[in-house]
C-alpha cells in the first residue's frame, strides 16, 4: 500500500504563505464535512499559517455560519474566527456610512434582515415590508397573510408610506442591495426597477429622463446563475434575477444598467479578500488585536502584500480558479465539489489551476507547502 502523505513538520516562514478557501465543495458538501478539511485547518492554525474563507454563499450572519463550520468540521481546539469569513454580501458593510435606508433583497426572510442589521445598516427595508404597506405595488406577490404578519415590519427610522410621495413622509431609499437568492422574484423585480427609475429613491415616483445610471445604486452580492439542490437539474440563482433586472432596465432606458457585482470571480471581491488576509496575518502574529479586522473600501487594492505566495483553493474553475488566476494568486482545484474532469477545457486560458488538480483540500495544501516550505 502507498504510504499516507503527511504535512511537513517544520516550515521556514509559515506566516508568508496564505490560503484562501472556498467553502462549498472544499470544506463542506451540503451540510456535511469533507473529512480532509479538518486536518488541514487544524494544521494551518497550529502552525500559524494565515488563511481565510471566501464563499459566494450567504443568507446568514458570519457568526452563525462560522459556528456551523466549526461544529461540522469539529474544530474544537482551533476554531475559525468569524472575521476570517467573507461571504458574498460581507463587503457591502463598506457602504454603511453613506447608505442608511437600504432595500435588502433575497432570502431567507428573517435571516437576511438580521444580517443587514447586524452589519450596522441603520434602516433596513425588506420587500415584504413594502408589500405589507401597500400590496397593490405588486398585486401578484405570493406572500401569505401569515408571512406578512410574521416577517413584515416597519423599518427602524420611519415606516414605509408608499402612498405619499412627499420625501418627508416616504423617506428616500439610498440603495438596493441584493444579498442573496430571491424568494419572490416578481416582487423583487418590480420594486428594484421602481427604485432604479424613481425620483431620488422615492417609491411611487418615476424620473423623467433615461440614463445608464440608476437613480440609486444597485449591488448584487454574486453573479452565480445556477445552484444545485435535490432536483435533477440546476436551479436559477441570483444571476437570473440580475439578467431580468438588466434586461428590463435597458428596455426602459435604452442603455445598459450601471451596477456593481461582488463575489468570485470579480476583482473587487479578491481585493477585499486580500486586505482581510493581510489583516488576519497581523492579528495572528499579535501585531493587532482580534475583533478589530479592517474594513476595506471597494475597488481599493492593497498597496503591498507581505505574502510570498497566496493560494486560492476551490472546486469551481469558473469562479474560484478564474478569479484566483486573474488575481495572480496560485490556484488549487479540488475534486470534492462541482468540478468534473475536463471542465476547464471550456475556458483553458483563465480557469486552469496553476498548481494542479487534487483529490481534496489536504492534498492541495500539502503540495503548496512542499513547493514553498
Ligand atoms: O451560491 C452558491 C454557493 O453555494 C457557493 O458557495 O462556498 O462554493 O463559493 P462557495
Ligand atoms: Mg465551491
Amino acid at each position: 500500500s502507498t504510504p499516507v502523505e503527511e504535512f511537513p513538520q517544520k516550515l521556514e516562514k509559515p506566516q508568508d504563505i496564505g490560503f484562501v478557501f472556498d467553502i462549498d465543495g472544499v470544506l463542506l458538501k451540503g451540510k456535511k464535512r469533507i473529512v480532509e478539511a479538518t486536518d488541514t485547518i487544524n494544521y494551518l492554525s497550529k502552525n500559524k499559517i494565515p488563511f481565510i474563507l471566501l464563499t459566494n454563499g450567504g443568507g446568514m450572519t458570519e457568526e452563525k455560519r462560522i459556528d456551523f463550520i466549526n461544529k461540522t468540521l469539529q474544530l474544537n481546539e482551533y476554531p475559525i474566527h468569524k472575521d476570517q469569513l467573507i461571504q458574498a454580501h460581507t463587503p457591502m458593510k463598506t457602504l454603511i456610512p453613506h447608505h442608511k435606508r437600504v432595500l435588502v433583497c433575497g432570502g431567507p426572510n428573517d435571516d437576511v434582515r438580521e444580517v443587514a442589521e447586524n452589519y450596522g445598516f441603520e434602516d433596513v427595508i425588506r420587500p415584504i415590508d413594502i408589500i405589507r404597506a401597500n400590496p397593490t405595488i405588486w398585486p401578484y406577490h405570493m406572500f401569505s397573510d401569515e408571512q406578512i404578519k410574521n416577517w413584515g415590519k416597519d423599518p427602524k427610522i420611519s415606516k414605509v408610506d408608499v402612498d405619499n410621495i412627499d420625501p418627508n413622509e416616504n423617506l428616500p431609499i439610498d440603495s438596493v442591495l441584493c444579498f442573496n437568492d430571491s424568494r419572490e422574484l416578481g416582487t423583487e423585480i418590480q420594486l428594484i426597477l421602481d427604485l432604479l427609475n424613481s425620483e431620488n429613491g422615492i417609491l411611487g415616483t418615476r424620473r423623467k429622463f433615461k440614463s445608464n445610471k440608476p437613480t440609486i445604486p444597485i449591488l448584487f452580492s454574486n453573479n452565480d446563475f445556477l445552484w444545485s439542490n435535490e432536483f435533477k437539474q440546476p436551479r436559477f440563482a441570483m444571476g437570473a434575477l440580475k439578467i431580468a433586472v438588466l434586461e428590463i432596465y435597458e428596455k426602459i432606458n435604452g442603455e445598459k444598467l450601471d451596477q456593481l457585482t461582488l463575489g468570485k470571480p470579480t476583482k473587487v471581491c479578491y481585493d477585499y479578500a486580500h486586505h482581510i488576509l493581510i489583516d488576519w496575518r497581523k492579528i495572528m502574529l499579535g501585531e493587532k488585536t482580534a475583533d478589530n479586522i479592517c474594513l476595506p473600501q471597494l475597488n481599493d487594492p492593497p498597496i503591498k502584500s507581505p505574502f510570498k505566495k497566496v493560494y486560492m483553493v476551490g472546486d469551481n474553475p469558473e469562479s474560484d480558479i478564474t478569479g484566483g488566476n486573474n488575481y495572480n494568486w496560485g490556484t488549487i482545484l479540488v475534486q470534492t465539489g462541482v468540478y468534473q474532469d475536463g471542465d476547464f477545457e471550456r475556458n483553458p486560458e483563465t480557469s486552469r489551476p496553476s498548481l494542479g488538480i487534487f483529490p481534496n483540500v489536504k492534498d492541495g495544501v500539502m503540495a503548496a507547502l512542499k513547493l514553498n516550505g
